[in-house]
């Protein structure tokens, strides 16, 4: 993988909305739609609420939603990663209902992770891959270096054969789904959007490689990586 572009900055949700309209616009023009997935967590939600207000010309309409884990609870509930996202980005954008593919918290992990999978697969096909392929997968980045819900020593670090997998977490709440490094490094760009607040010390580490932090063994096949950095004083 080539070197990680870094951008530090004290604009995050600009600049990150900036580039989203950006990719999805080459996406569009490229195949006629952008497969995005949006991260979870308290960072992102800034910068999709100035995409749904400026789009910056970019059809939302043409957008294919999925998301990079979720948390096992109702899609109303205030910790809901689709909760966020749909408050932000998508109740104020036209996007039609199919192109959204929500991660079912509500019901069994096992259930959801594969109907999940099932979905993505039904697109793969059609595009002829073997993975699923985003164009563009946002994640965040946690205090110990965990990304999406792949968290440091858990099991779901080390699956190979699937592309969503129902996983525990120490960060509440416990039980989450979440996308594998299979599925990760299937896409053409990763943009780790994260707030250097109180991860400094941890983000120093993973830029660096250090691969005992879940966030630096993502390692796109045939894609880039982006860390943008929130420098806010
Ligand atoms: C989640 C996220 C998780 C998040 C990081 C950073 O569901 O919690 O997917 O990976 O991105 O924990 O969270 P903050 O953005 O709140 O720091």
């Amino acid at each position: 993988m080539s070197a990680p572009e870094v951008i530090r900055t004290e604009q995050l949700a600009e600049n990150a909305a900036a580039l989203i309209a950006e990719y999805g616009k080459r996406a569009i023009a490229e195949r006629g739609i952008f497969r995005l997935a949006l991260a979870g967590g308290s960072t992102p939600g800034a910068a999709y609420r100035l995409l749904a207000e400026d789009p910056q010309g970019l059809d939302l309409a043409k957008v294919q939603f999925t998301f990079g884990d979720e948390r096992c609870v109702p899609p109303d509930h205030a910790d809901s990663n689709y909760r966020m996202a749909r408050e932000t980005l998508l109740d104020k954008a036209t996007v039609p209902e199919g192109n959204v593919f929500r991660i079912r918290g509500e019901i069994d992990p096992e259930a959801a992770a594969v109907e999940c999978e099932a979905q993505l697969k039904a697109v793969a096909a059609r595009f002829g891959e073997k993975v699923y392929r985003h164009d563009l997968l946002l994640l965040g980045m946690g205090e110990d270096g965990h990304t999406a819900s792949l968290f440091p020593g858990y099991p779901a670090l080390d699956v190979k054969d699937r592309w969503l997998v129902p996983t525990l977490g120490p960060k509440p709440p416990p039980q989450r789904v979440t996308f594998t490094y299979l599925l990760i490094d299937a896409a053409r760009c990763v943009c780790f959007l994260t707030n250097i607040k109180g991860k400094a010390e941890v983000l120093e580490r993973v830029l660096a490689g250090d691969r005992a932090f879940p966030a630096a063994r993502v390692n796109p096949t045939d894609g880039t990586v982006i860390w943008m950095i929130g420098e806010s004083r």
